[in-house]
């Protein structure tokens, strides 16, 4: 028999969202809106060179981002999404021995990069639907190597301030490296969610983690980036699968980094919609907590696995955290009509 390591045999393993032919997939937070114009047609046009191997080191990938975020291409490293970067960084930093620490519930993948990257995971229970940063700045020892603070919280949707993140960086040792992940940041408020990478962009231990899966409609091609100091990118870097980010993947993203234009509005319509939904859902009596992402949280508790199973017979596919709560991926306005519909049957059913 194999030695398998024990910390695998007990690791739970990630649960992808539903697909069921013909419904309405809410479950996984993808943007609703198909690939971005200009992105559908490069693809068509790069078929004939994928015989050949990626560009390893993603150069014009890495130079466009660098112009995007006004750094030089050593402060950024490119993963097979940003899930790949997230086991990056957990690479970077973990051994025996050492922790990571996060807000809980949170990404699911935190605690299975950790684990498989042989670190300890530390879960630190949110406060009202929100990550507790005094309770996290307390659970750091001198294990601790790694934070991840997640800006909006996947799935509880809610984001920490400006003035509290500072304050909880500025209380973290020099040694810790802290992790800001932005997935969805486009459809945050401005206003009320700091842009990390602006707040933090000269901190040595600080890195910020974005995506193309979101906003950007690349979930199925597998691109994502971290910025950061380029001491510990480069040691990021290292840590990559090699070719993990396709020829397809770098150059739909070098595509869709023209196409800001469309990025924006398509948020400002994901946003439009999700304070619609929002309003909809309390005014039919449920309680949730205002979103700063494309999804709403929905803490139903122990009905969450039922009030799913209703919304399936009802053609639309949610995300339920048993016991906890339910993830509602804001979609096509049409898409958030039959949730609302099965929303106020449910409502209606239980009276
Ligand atoms: C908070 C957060 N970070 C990272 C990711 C990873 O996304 P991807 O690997 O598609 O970039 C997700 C995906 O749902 C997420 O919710």
């Amino acid at each position: 028999m194999v030695h398998v390591r024990p910390s695998l045999i007990e690791l739970q393993s990630y649960v992808p969202g539903r697909k069921v032919p013909g419904a309405i997939v809410l479950a996984s937070n993808e943007s609703p809106y198909g690939l971005l114009p200009g992105v559908a047609s490069r693809l068509a046009e790069l078929t004939g060179g994928l015989s050949r191997y990626p560009d390893m080191g993603a150069v014009r990938l890495l130079e466009a981002l660098a112009a995007r975020h006004g750094v030089a291409p050593g402060h950024i490293a490119v993963g097979a999404g940003s899930s790949e970067v997230c086991g990056q960084l957990l690479h970077t930093v973990s051994s025996a021995g050492t922790e990571a620490v996060f807000g809980w519930r949170s990404f699911e993948a935190y605690p299975i990069l950790t684990t498989v990257a042989g670190g300890a995971a530390i879960h630190v229970p949110l406060r009202d639907h929100h990550q507790d940063l005094d309770a996290m700045a307390a659970a750091v020892t001198d294990r601790t190597r790694l934070v991840f603070v997640c800006n909006p919280n996947n799935p509880t949707s809610t984001a920490v301030g400006e003035t509290p993140l500072r304050a909880f960086v500025d209380r973290l040792p020099e040694h810790v490296l802290v992790v800001v992940d932005e997935a969805y940041h486009e459809y945050a408020d401005p206003s009320e969610v700091p842009d990390a990478l602006a707040l933090f962009g000269d901190r040595p231990n600080v890195v910020v983690l974005r995506t193309f899966s979101k906003a950007y409609a690349l979930a199925g091609l597998r691109v994502g980036y971290c910025v950061g100091a380029p001491e510990i990118i480069a040691q990021v870097r290292k840590t990559q699968t090699p070719f993990s980010v396709s020829a397809l993947a770098q150059e739909a993203a070098i595509a869709a980094l023209q196409e800001n234009e469309e990025v924006v509005r398509r948020a400002g319509l994901t946003v439009k919609e999700r304070e619609r939904v929002t309003h909809e859902l309390r005014s039919l009596g449920y309680e949730l907590p205002d979103s700063q992402a494309n999804f709403l949280w929905l803490p139903l508790g122990q009905d969450s696995t039922a009030f799913t199973d209703h919304c399936l017979d009802n053609g639309v596919i949610l995300r339920a955290f048993p016991g906890e709560g339910v993830r509602v991926t804001i979609g096509l306005p049409e898409e958030n009509a039959a949730f609302l519909t099965a929303a106020a049957a449910w409502k209606t059913d239980a009276q």
